[in-house]
């Protein structure tokens, strides 16, 4: 079983978009287990006030710390990155952080049972919660979103459809797309030919080899033509 924990000021965010699909049928299952909490409960202020302005001045608001530290440590038990279990992330999600892949949702499939998820907002986050209490600062790619909500339900989607049994059968992670660094094959469906375009024969012809053959040549096709960069 693996938890994720969402540290966030906008915990609605999450209540219906982890309520559909594969992510709401491993919840059902018991595979995982998905609970959005607000920040503002760990702020000890009458105004609940979990931002401040940036030492050194400049535009925009920056998250305290007190909240963060005081959230984690509610729930892992700890506050300082050497002290979590081997098998607890706690994760920042930011355009600062490590680009996430598929690569890195299997290493946090396959390694943890806890994962905190601190949702940015504003400008940033005080870097001291980088410094020591995250163990992974991720980002979803490079561009800027306005807070971390949206990169932590791609992060909890693309690591919770590699827990076993998340999937229909156990292979069906095995040969999708950038688990073999290549982009998937070109899939075709009913009808044959549809507004005068035709399936590739190789398909209709029910050689499996042939069929292979052909998957596999397609697929560095499409990868050549839009990511040569993972073909080197
Ligand atoms: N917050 C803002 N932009 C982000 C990104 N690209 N990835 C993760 N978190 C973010």
């Amino acid at each position: 079983m693996l938890r994720f924990d969402i540290i966030s000021i906008f915990p609605e965010f999450f209540r219906e978009t982890v309520d559909y699909g594969i992510v709401r049928r491993a919840r059902a299952a018991g595979l995982v287990e998905i609970t959005a909490h607000d920040l503002r409960r760990w702020t000890s202020d009458k105004h609940h006030v979990v931002d401040d302005r940036p030492f050194g001045g400049g535009d925009g608001m920056v998250l305290k710390p007190e909240p963060l530290f005081a959230g984690v440590e509610a729930l892992t038990g700890k506050a300082r990155r050497e002290d979590f279990a081997q098998d607890t992330r706690v994760v920042l999600l930011s355009p600062q952080g490590r680009v996430f892949s598929q690569a890195v949702a299997q290493e946090l499939a396959e390694n943890s049972t806890q994962i905190v998820l601190l949702c940015g907002r504003y400008e940033g986050v005080d870097e001291r919660v980088s410094d020591a209490l995250v163990t992974d600062e991720l980002s979803i790619g490079d561009y800027v979103l306005s807070g971390g909500e949206t990169a932590a339900m791609v992060m909890i989607d693309a690591v919770v459809r590699l827990l076993p049994g998340a999937l229909g059968s156990d292979t069906s992670a095995v040969f999708e797309s950038f688990s073999e660094g290549l982009l998937d094959y070109p899939h075709y469906t009913r009808p044959p030919e549809f507004r005068g375009m035709k399936v590739p024969d190789v398909l209709l012809s029910g050689n499996h080899a042939e069929i292979e053959r052909w998957r596999k040549d397609a697929a560095r096709r499409k990868t050549q033509r839009n990511r040569p960069d993972l073909l080197k």
